[in-house]
């Protein structure tokens, strides 16, 4: 049995990768552009993400718990958060838009910390920044976000 699971997860993985491949030769919007730059990502990340995120990623102190205010502080970036478990759309909307207008889009009503950089950042520079911020992650982690990027294409038909 885990044999199998084992096997799927790889195969999953590997359709993930491969519609990945596929999908950047269309270059749409919310698609993933073809040559995206990762060092221009971590300088824009250092300069408009940092402050909350963490120059490490590491997000800020006790980021599952809501402030006085109820509204939850910056989740880390790196592995400890939960950034690489969301497909590439959501983390895109979720930079271009903020946290609130991306959760009201899935019809959720939700106070939210995180700002929309849309006027400040260009489509592109947003997808650098994700790129550097992926870069960071180990091979699993990327395995899995890039499969669930793919299945989310496929469920959306683009
Ligand atoms: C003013 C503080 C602040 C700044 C600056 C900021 N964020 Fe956020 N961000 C937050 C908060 C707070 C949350 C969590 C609240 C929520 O989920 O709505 C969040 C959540 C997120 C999420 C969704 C959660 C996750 O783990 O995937 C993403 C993606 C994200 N931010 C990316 C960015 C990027 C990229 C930048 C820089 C362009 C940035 N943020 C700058 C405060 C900030």
């Amino acid at each position: 049995m885990r044999k199998y699971l084992i096997i799927s997860v790889i195969v999953l993985a590997a359709a993930g990768a491969g519609g990945w491949l596929l999908s950047t030769a269309g270059a749409q919007t919310e698609t993933v552009p073809e040559n995206v730059d990762i060092a221009q990502g971590e300088k824009l990340y250092g300069e408009f993400c940092a402050s909350c995120h963490g120059a490490d990623l590491e997000g800020q102190p006790d980021w599952r718990s809501p402030g006085p205010d109820g509204i939850l502080p910056a989740p880390p970036h790196d592995v400890t958060g939960h950034t690489w478990h969301h497909p590439d759309r959501v983390l895109f909307n979720y930079t271009k838009l903020g946290g609130e207008a991306t959760l009201a889009l899935q019809g959720v009503e939700f106070e939210s910390g995180m700002p929309g950089f849309g006027d400040q950042l260009s489509d592109a520079e947003i997808w650098n920044i994700i790129a550097y911020i992926k870069s960071t992650w180990p091979e699993r982690q990327r395995a899995v976000q890039a499969e669930r990027s793919a299945a989310q294409r496929q469920q959306e038909g683009n």
